[in-house]
């Protein structure tokens, strides 16, 4: 089998948003703060009718429809999630009753969760299949869906929520170069949930900053030396178009791409120009501690990079600004937006991604774009994708019913025996929702 990797995707989150700039001022941060500072536009959330389970179903009923895609040619389906909510019951076997309906129960694989990582880990597996010899011909499905919340504090505004399906085979307009993967994982306590009764995460929120930027340094390294092994050359920048990386935020996708071409200047790679390796040169010699304490190093990297941010960087950042940290599905949600906003310039163009998920797990790979052959093919999945109409049908809701939502979640999670409003006013037809929750805790959803 050849080139095999992404076939098609679709994406899908909730309807409810809340403005950035709105809960800044709700919740008295410095104005700014939320908007510049973390460079977060919009936050999407599930309302009590919504959640990881609604949202997968309602995005792989929407993709097997849209590119007309038999449910029986499914082989293997592989969630990406961090929401727990039944624990030792997958997500994945609540997606089986999509296929149990057309007779096919024949789908291997499970959920992979490890924070924002799992959808990369379900991604690996899925392509991983395809190449390997118990692959049986039919198509891969990936699903990485969560919902993002925190408690009140500085973390809040870095939620968000949303469901990414993918369509996994051979001969993908956007393939893997597998050769290329650069990976680090190690044992930290930077974000995690021990609180079983909470949504909520522990999280060290410096911590996980560092973590993150070390993370980058570390895969770009590895990346980097299977390039050379590979090629015969060194890898820069400039050998990628488009870098998208996972987007807790996007002011850390800022940072990490001036990381980047700090990295390229201590390399002694041509990206850097001689102007921007004058500015540079002052910091050659600090450890590598010192370089991630360094708020000038930041601020002078960011300011050199940034043209190149503008070109191989800006176009991944409309959906993660648009909807906030949708942790597993947060970098294929930043790679769509690239699809959206670049599809008909793509063909022979290579994408780097970094997924990271806490904790922590990490990788740097690549995708290469061609053509495709209809429905597989890139313009045909930005049209299904529909970013803009999807986005311009939001509603916006007050900061106040905001927290009021998350405060009503806060004691529906881990409940039993209630009934939601079942209030699909604002949801879409075709959409997945919330019904009841019985006294065994079993969960009932039914479709607008
Ligand atoms: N105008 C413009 N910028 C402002 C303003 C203002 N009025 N006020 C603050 N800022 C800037 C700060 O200077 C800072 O930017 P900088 O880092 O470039 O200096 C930024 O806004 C954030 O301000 P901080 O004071 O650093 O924010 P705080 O510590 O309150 O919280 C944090 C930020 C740690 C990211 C928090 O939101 C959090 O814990 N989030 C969850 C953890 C997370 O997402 N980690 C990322 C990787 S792990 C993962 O994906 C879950």
């Amino acid at each position: 089998v050849k080139d095999v990797g992404i076939l098609a995707m679709d994406i899908y989150f909730p309807p409810t948003c809340v403005q950035q700039e709105a809960l800044e001022a709700h919740d008295g941060a410095s104005k700014g703060k939320y908007t510049i500072g973390l460079g977060q536009e919009c936050m999407a959330f599930c309302t009590e009718v919504e959640d990881v389970i609604s949202m997968s179903l309602t995005v792989v009923t929407s993709l097997l429809e849209k590119y007309q895609i038999d449910p029986k040619q499914i082989g293997r389906l592989e969630v990406g999630s961090e929401t727990v909510i039944d624990k030792s019951k997958s997500i994945k076997t609540w997606i089986m009753q999509i296929f149990e309906e057309s007779g096919n129960t024949d789908v291997e694989g499970v959920d992979s969760s490890n924070a924002c990582y799992g959808g990369t880990a379900a991604l690996f597996n899925c392509v991983n299949w395809v190449e390997s010899s118990s692959w049986d011909g039919r198509y891969g499905l990936v699903v990485c869906t969560d919902s993002a919340v925190y408690a009140e504090g500085p973390a809040r505004p870095t939620g968000g929520a949303a469901a990414i399906a993918m369509l996994i085979g051979p001969n993908a307009p956007i393939s893997f170069e597998s050769k290329f993967r650069g990976t680090h994982m190690t044992h930290v306590y930077d974000f995690y949930k021990p609180n079983l009764a909470s949504e909520y995460p522990v999280v060290d929120g410096k911590l996980s900053q560092t973590c993150y930027l070390m993370a980058l340094d570390s895969c770009y390294g590895r990346f980097c030396s299977k390039f050379e092994k590979f090629e015969g050359k060194q890898f820069s920048i400039s050998d990628a178009d488009y870098f998208v990386f996972h987007s807790p935020y996007n002011k850390l996708v800022q940072k990490s791409f001036a990381r980047l071409y700090f990295n390229d200047f201590l390399r002694n790679s041509s990206v850097a120009e001689k102007d921007a390796r004058e500015k540079l040169e002052q910091f050659s010699n600090l450890t590598g501690d010192e370089s991630y304490q360094s708020r000038e190093l930041e601020k002078v990297s960011q300011q050199v990079s940034k043209p190149l941010y503008d070109a191989k960087v800006q176009p991944s950042t409309l959906l993660p600004k648009q909807i906030g940290n949708m942790y597993t599905a947060s970098i294929y949600a930043a790679f769509a937006s690239v699809i959206h906003n670049k599809y008909s310039t793509l063909m022979g163009q290579r994408i780097v991604m970094f997924s990271y998920g806490s904790g922590l797990s990490s990788t740097m790979f690549s995708f290469k774009l061609q053509d495709g052959q209809h429905p597989f093919n890139l313009s045909n999945i930005a049209s299904i994708l529909n970013v803009s109409e999807k986005l311009e049908k939001r509603h916006v809701i007050s900061p106040e019913s905001f927290v009021e939502t998350l405060k009503l979640m806060e004691h529906r999670y881990g409940a039993k025996d209630f009934e939601t409003s079942k209030d699909t006013s604002l949801l879409s037809t075709g959409t997945f929702y919330l019904v009841n929750v019985d006294s065994m805790y079993r969960r009932y959803y039914a479709k607008k």
